[in-house]
């Protein structure tokens, strides 16, 4: 399984768990940086907007792998312009998995997966798990762990057919429907 780790990390947050991801999955590392920085504020409204800002080159084809795990911050419960720029510019995505990492304040972690998986399952990827962790765990190191296991999820998740993995994400989708209408009732 050949995997391809795509980091976007402006205070080094999301890439000390990208590294720590790349290290448990053996995968290769690129880095999607800006072309152009942009100030805090107006950085939030890009991604806000789902703006796609400039990046440096970097590995957008995947034609040499099977999986992609995309990191980066929630911006506004948002991925951040670059990412909109890099998702936009992968290339031989078709059929390939995708797993998402996000660090965040506070909130938007799911937001920020959700909105990356749609993006990207519209290209083709099939999406197969997500970690969602606090800066502050990662500054505080509690990150090496979580990388570790979910680095193992999704080892073992993209070696199931993908028929087997689609299944079982639809049987939880009811399921959560399905509690949330008990509760309504009761
Ligand atoms: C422009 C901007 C917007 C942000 N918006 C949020 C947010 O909506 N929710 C949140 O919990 N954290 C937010 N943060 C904090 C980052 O998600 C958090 O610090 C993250 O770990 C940064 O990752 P990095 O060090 O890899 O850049 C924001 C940070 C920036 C710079």
């Amino acid at each position: 399984m050949r995997v391809l780790v795509a980091v976007y990390s402006k205070t080094f947050n999301t890439l000390k768990l990208a590294n720590a991801i790349k290290e448990s999955t053996g995968a290769d590392l690129t880095r999607i940086e800006d072309r152009k920085a942009h100030g805090f504020i107006f950085s939030g409204l890009l991604a806000m907007l789902r703006w796609k800002t400039a990046i440096k080159p970097c590995r957008t084809d995947l034609k040499d792998y099977d999986m992609l795990i995309l990191c980066c911050p929630s911006w506004a419960r948002m991925p951040p312009g670059a990412v909109n720029r890099y998702m936009a510019d992968l290339k031989n995505v078709e059929g390939k998995k995708l797993a998402v990492a996000v660090t965040m304040g506070s909130t938007g972690g799911d937001q920020v997966t959700g909105r990356i998986r749609k993006v990207l399952e519209k290209k083709g990827m099939r999406y197969i798990d997500n970690l969602v962790l606090r800066m502050d765990d990662v500054q505080k190191g509690a990150y090496f762990q979580s990388a570790g296991q979910f680095a193992a999820r999704v080892k073992s998740k993209a070696a199931m057919p993908y028929v087997v993995e689609e299944t079982k994400q639809k049987v939880g989708r009811v399921m959560r429907i399905l509690n949330a209408l008990i509760k309504i009732v009761k």
